[in-house]
């Protein structure tokens, strides 16, 4: 039995990454929605339909445990995919199985991080939409001050292979001006869409020389803070490694070639070009189709 990754596109693959280097054992496999995404600006009803089948095409290709690597796919569709879903899938194949998700993993890590105790997260309308993110942090860091804000582009430039093209620096430095504008004495930022630590080095610069830049139409405050930001992969890993490490039941189901095989519902001769500069290896994706 392998372990299923799943998220719209090629995000995810920043969390297979993690996960490969912390559990390299196992036999996995890939699956990005990238004909349908982004999940970011659909409705509650289509990212749970879209997540649905896509989680259900993993377990019958004997997948014992699914990780949504998606945010906007564990803030829209995870909880009732595991509470309704899951049972009958169990009791219809007579095996253990089981979701997870990458939002509570990176909840845990922030109280740790902010220093000022200011924290943005930056994600996709749909997740910022749900609260997911603050509803988490509230539970167990009540004193934070949490502000949100959905970056739509972000994922299309990143599905469209622009993100690393001159032009995407306007976009970069908009929705990192508009947080922090919202709250200037933010030190941490989540990156919480799992496409966005492809961008995780442009990002940090912009960060990093933003007193300097030649934007004098939207100055930043001098005595702001340095900004951390996070991403999610080593995190999630750590997390799954953990969970393995409790729950024998499916640990003990997992085949341990260490082979990652790797679909798309998109053209996969696409998907096998930019997943390769994504990965710094060379891939072979294979298409598959979802459907309910
Ligand atoms: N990687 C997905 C996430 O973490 C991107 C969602 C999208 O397709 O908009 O939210």
């Amino acid at each position: 039995m392998r372990i299923g990754v799943f998220d719209s596109g090629y995000g995810g693959l920043t969390i297979l990454n993690a996960i490969r280097k912390e559990l390299p054992q196992y036999d996995y496999l890939y699956l990005g929605d990238n004909a349908r995404a982004p999940y970011g600006t659909h409705s509650f009803d289509v990212i749970y339909r879209y997540t649905l089948q896509a989680v259900k095409y993993l377990i019958e290709q004997d997948c014992t445990l699914v990780i949504l690597a998606c945010n906007t796919a564990s803030a829209k569709a995870l909880r009732t995919i595991q509470q309704n879903d899951i049972p009958p899938l169990r009791e219809g194949l007579g095996r253990t199985v089981n979701v997870l998700g990458v939002i509570r993993p990176t909840v845990e890590a922030v109280p740790g991080i902010t220093k000022t105790g200011h924290v943005g997260i930056l994600a996709t309308p749909a997740t910022v939409s749900s609260e997911s993110y603050v509803l988490e942090l509230e539970k167990i860091a009540p004193e934070l001050t949490i502000v949100q804000h959905a970056c739509p582009l972000w994922v299309p430039l990143i599905e469209a292979g622009e993100h690393n093209e001159p032009g995407a620096k306007y976009f970069i430095g908009k929705y990192l001006r508009e947080i922090l504008a919202k709250d200037p004495q933010i030190d941490t930022l989540v990156l919480g869409c799992t496409h966005y630590p492809l961008m995780k080095e442009r990002i940090d610069n912009w960060l990093e020389f933003r007193h300097e830049l030649d934007e004098s139409e939207f100055p930043q405050p001098t005595d702001s803070p340095k900004v951390t930001t996070i991403a999610q992969g080593e995190l999630e890993a750590k997390s799954l490694a953990d969970y393995l490490s409790r729950h024998p039941e499916y640990r003990e189901q997992l085949s341990t070639g260490g082979s990652c095989t790797y679909l798309t519902t998109e053209n996969a001769e696409r998907f096998s070009q930019s997943a390769s500069i994504f990965l710094d290896s060379p891939i072979h994706a294979k298409h598959v189709g979802l459907s309910d």
